[in-house]
């Protein structure tokens, strides 16, 4: 059965499914804004486009949770899930499908996907001892473990000691077959400090893992033995090939995976490295499926240093965040401000002041100034003026011819800040321009044509600008778009005129006299500290 045919014009990529222990937290949106201005440069791109995110549902940390609230655990399920999907629509994420573990479809594909694995003879039965953190969901090696046995990422929490008859997946089967991929894929795993932590874990030799859990009811049946519970990792996996069904098709492998597989990214942080770069490709070889093109493993916001999260109570509330600062401030700072893959602490005074500076200052009070002096100096109108006839040593013409390109490679890469970056220096470079070139001198003294070449350069940097951020502050590029005459809404699919224009769009110099502008309204409000 040839269960792929993906073309090169699709693209898919996932967002870890989250548990679903909690109302979603700051870490939560981090991945998710991520995902969504990957997704969003796609479709600029042309792609066709699947965005997956969802929750993972099952296994002891949600089991204790409900049971702490004297809940059944769908129950609670179904009770924290819509905090998820109305924090996804506030902060503008368009995702494509939201897979939920609980769903019976997903039961049916892990299913189909055991008896694969236990066809194949990598499924046995052994004991299992050792020390378990619940909040990860993971045993831990004892040297790993901070002092008094604490787990070192949920710090506040012990690891618990088991003792029990557990099925095991044969990973140590898949060591030499790992390693030679790992090597003929060097892209694989992302960046390359996580790469190299995980070929040093799978250099010192792997061993089989237990994927099914006793002493526990919630999660599927183990298909073979229905006295065990399958352990809640090699259920959620199977969430992102479950999320490939269309809506009315009947749940097997066969309808999930043509028209996508294999997935070409995940995303997730770098706490759910192994599962992703090892555990998953040693389950997808072994059901003899194609394996994902690549894992890319960001880092933790953190506070004093340490990780954000919801056991240890540090965390931020994106919902507040988003209400006070708007949606576009919340993505543009964590994009902006944070190296894709290193750590970053958060500070609330430094999130107003690159704001401020960037969205208020450079890029609002740019395209406000600039419209102002177009109404004054040229009728309200975009000069007539083509991109050829701007003298090659324009500043803000050599910057704009390749910025595009620049920028494009740094979405591939996933490198956001230096999208953020590399598109700021076209709109400082626009603010110096004018000031040097002081358009009000030049019409004082009759130099129309002057003022017009200037005023030109800078409006079409400014539209540049604003469709290469377009992915990461989807409302304000609108807002820009639509006051330079464009009926452009980025937040808006199903508008034929973005898909798919980046060809177009990301040129310097497309800006014509045929565009009747809008009138001058503030972008993005100057935030007051209020304390
Ligand atoms: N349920 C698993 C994932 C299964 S995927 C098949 C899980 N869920 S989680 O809700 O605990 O974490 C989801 C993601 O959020 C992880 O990628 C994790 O790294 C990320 N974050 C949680 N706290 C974070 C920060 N403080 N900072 C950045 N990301 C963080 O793991």
């Amino acid at each position: 059965m040839n269960l792929v045919s993906k073309t090169q014009n699709t693209f898919v990529l996932t967002t870890p499914l989250y548990y679903v222990n909690d109302v979603p937290h700051i870490g939560s949106a981090y991945t998710t804004i991520a995902a969504d201005a990957i997704a969003r440069f796609q479709r600029l791109l042309g792609k066709e486009v699947l965005l997956i995110t969802g929750t993972d549902e099952h296994g002891q940390k949600i089991e204790r949770s409900a049971a702490s609230l004297g809940k059944h655990p769908q129950e609670f399920c179904d009770g924290i899930v819509p905090s998820f999907l109305d924090l996804w629509k506030l902060l503008d994420i368009q995702y494509d499908r939201f897979s939920r573990t609980t769903a019976p479809r997903h039961h049916e594909i892990v299913k189909e996907f055991f008896q694969r694995v236990w066809e194949k003879g990598d499924i046995y039965q052994g004991q299992q001892q050792g020390w378990y953190c619940v909040s990860c969901e993971e045993f831990k090696e004892e040297r790993d473990l901070l002092p008094d046995k604490y787990c070192p990422i949920h710090t506040s929490k012990q690891v618990e000691w088991r003792d029990e008859q557990n099925y095991f997946f044969a990973l140590s089967k898949y060591q030499s077959q790992l390693e030679e991929f790992y090597q003929s894929h060097p892209d694989f795993i992302q960046p390359v400090s996580r790469r190299n932590e995980v070929l040093n874990f799978v250099h010192q030799g792997l061993q089989d893992f237990s994927i099914s859990r006793v002493n526990l009811d919630w999660g599927f049946p183990v298909p073979v033995d229905s006295q065990h519970t399958l352990y809640v990792w090699f259920d959620a996996l199977l969430g992102y090939v479950t999320a490939l069904l269309e809506a009315d098709a009947e749940a097997n492998l066969a309808n999930a995976l043509p028209k996508w597989w294999p997935i070409n990214l995940h995303l997730i942080g770098k706490d759910i490295l192994r599962f992703h770069a090892v555990y998953w490709p040693a389950m997808l070889m072994s059901a003899g499926l194609p394996l994902p093109e690549k894992v890319f493993g960001h880092g933790f916001l953190t506070k004093n240093g340490q990780k954000m999260g919801k056991t240890l109570g540090n965390t931020l509330d994106p919902i507040s965040l988003v209400q006070s600062y708007g949606s576009d401030a919340v993505r543009y700072y964590f994009l902006k401000e944070i190296e894709f893959g290193k750590d970053g602490d958060f500070n609330e005074s430094r999130f107003i002041n690159v704001l401020n500076a960037d969205l208020a200052n450079d890029l609002g009070n740019l395209l406000n100034r600039t419209l102002n002096m177009v109404k004054k100096y040229c009728a309200g109108k975009v000069p007539s003026l083509t991109a050829s006839v701007i003298s090659g040593d324009n500043p803000l013409k050599t910057i704009g011819l390749n910025l595009g390109e620049k920028v494009a490679r740094c979405y591939t890469d996933l490198a956001f800040n230096e999208v953020c970056q590399q598109t700021l220096s076209l709109v400082q470079a626009s603010n110096k321009f004018i000031d040097e070139q002081a358009p009000w001198t030049l019409y004082k003294q009759g130099k129309q044509q002057e003022v017009e070449a200037v005023l030109y350069t800078v409006l079409e940097s400014v539209r540049l600008a604003a469709y290469l951020l377009s992915p990461i502050i989807p409302k304000i590029s609108s807002d820009i778009y639509q006051q330079l005459g464009w009926e452009i809404d980025f937040n808006d699919q199903k508008v034929s005129s973005i898909i798919a224009s980046f060809n177009i769009h990301s040129q310097w110099g497309i800006l014509s006299d045929q565009q009747q502008l809008g009138s001058p309204k503030p972008i993005f409000k100057r935030i007051e500290i209020t304390k």
